[in-house]
């Protein structure tokens, strides 16, 4: 049985045979024959293959030159190469591992299952084809044949180049869709990682920047955030002369201006540290989905629901938080066990609280940009079930749950309101 024959092509080159480095080939040009017929995986006439190593040769020199390494090839992988007096082929039924190959099976298993970004990242094999990104970015451990070089063979060197960028723009979606995912799920530190992994590789990707501001800003990292926006407009200002783009400087602004996105205050247990937030990727995801979704004129009601303490008011904070850093206005209404009859009652918290900040902030306040809206609606402010207004009933639409002895008749009974 033949050894297994181990390309690791990724961020260098490195060949073994069973255990061992693969050593003896007479050239450099014996090296990236090899590879060549590994990753074509095709049949190729003799006459082509001298041509792209030795294009700058007569062709009888060329040809004398390929059999020696073709020689050299045969007794080194006996099993591995078909060698006609015509062609030469990587022989796929020998035992063989290819790093490319791997790569691109897990990248192209993502692309056939989510397109684009966002909802679709939300489907019920995603945390499958999620796995095959990740593993597919651990496998990019750098670009094609990273250092590899021999001279005079420029056909050879075109199909590297050609190569090594179709391998990275396939790398950088990769990350791309996991900072995605990621993001979306309120998974920051994961976010972070692959957003960082695809600075490095694509320093130049301004969205890229601003995603990784927007995720140390989350993550408390305030400062580092900061920083970040300088490094892109370093970047762009002395390697391509230009500004950042309004984008760009609109979230500079939002995080220099905003002490913390961080802080969950109301969640913090009685003792310890708020721990990160786990698990609950999904439902995450999901809510931040129905977001965008009233970005486009569709609005949602979202409820949450479930067993004492499992984690309602944790999920809706963190989701508040991803929207509030993205610019969203939130407002948070509260109604307690103990508010009896009082109607309305977190929406009016939620209104005196958006007015309160309008009267407080400058002019570009997100309060001060709501509150003419608001204005109309004050009396709801003042309220209590007798006095309420008929445009409350403009403003929010309220579900009845049981009769409100309370109630003037006439009028639509209402206990409660849940938050999204
Ligand atoms: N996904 C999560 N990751 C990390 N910690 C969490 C998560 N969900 C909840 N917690 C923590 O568990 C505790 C209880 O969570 P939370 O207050 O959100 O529960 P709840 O369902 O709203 O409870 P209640 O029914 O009493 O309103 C909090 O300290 C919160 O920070
Ligand atoms: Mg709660």
């Amino acid at each position: 049985m033949a050894e297994v024959l181990r390309l690791k092509l990724l961020g260098g080159l490195h060949i073994t045979l069973g255990e061992a480095e693969l050593k003896g080939f007479v050239s450099r040009r014996a090296q990236a024959l090899l590879v060549y017929l590994a990753v074509t995986g095709r049949a190729h006439f003799r006459d082509a293959l001298a041509g792209l190593l030795w294009g700058e040769l007569p062709q009888r020199r060329a040809a004398g030159n390929l059999r020696v390494v073709l020689s050299n090839l045969r007794h080194l992988l006996p099993n591995h190469l078909t060698i006609t007096r015509q062609s030469v082929e990587f022989n796929r039924d020998a035992p063989y591992w290819l790093d490319v190959e791997e790569f691109e099976k897990r990248v192209r298993s993502e692309e056939l299952g989510v397109r684009g970004e966002g909802a679709q990242l939300v489907t019920p094999n995603s945390q499958l084809l999620t796995r095959n990104l990740h593993e597919a970015v651990e496998l990019y451990q750098g670009d094609f044949l990273e250092g590899f070089y021999i001279s005079k063979a420029p056909a050879f060197e075109e199909w590297m180049l050609l190569e090594q960028e179709r391998l990275r723009q396939m790398a950088l979606q990769a990350l791309h869709n996991l900072v995605q995912y990621h993001t979306l799920r309120g998974e920051y530190a994961a976010g972070i990682k692959y957003a960082t992994r695809l600075l490095a590789l694509d320093p130049w990707r301004e969205e890229a920047h601003r995603e990784l501001m927007l995720l140390l800003a989350l993550t408390g990292q305030r400062s580092a955030a900061l920083a970040q926006y300088e490094k892109c407009r370093h970047l762009l200002e002395t390697e391509l002369g230009l500004e950042p783009l309004e984008e760009t400087k609109a979230l500079y602004e939002r995080i220099r201006s905003t002490p913390s996105y961080h802080s969950v205050a109301s969640l913090r247990p009685a003792f310890g540290p708020v721990l990160p937030f786990v698990g609950r990727g999904e439902e995450h995801a999901v809510l931040v989905d129905w977001w965008k979704a009233t970005q486009q004129g569709e609005g949602r009601l979202a409820l949450v629901e479930g067993e004492a303490g499992v984690g309602k008011t944790r999920l809706v904070e963190e989701v508040a938080r991803y929207v509030r850093a993205r610019g969203a206005i939130v407002l948070e209404g509260h109604c307690y066990e103990f508010g009896g009859n009082l109607p309305y009652q977190p929406i009016a918290e939620a209104l005196r609280g958006c007015l309160s900040r309008g009267r407080e902030g400058s002019p570009s306040h997100p309060g001060s940009s709501a509150s003419p809206y608001f204005r109309t609606s004050t009396p709801l402010l003042r309220c209590g079930w007798r006095s309420y207004p008929s445009c409350c009933q403009s403003c929010v639409k309220c579900i009845p749950t049981s009769p409100n002895p309370s109630a003037p008749p006439g009028r639509p009974p209402v206990r409660g309101f849940s938050r999204p």
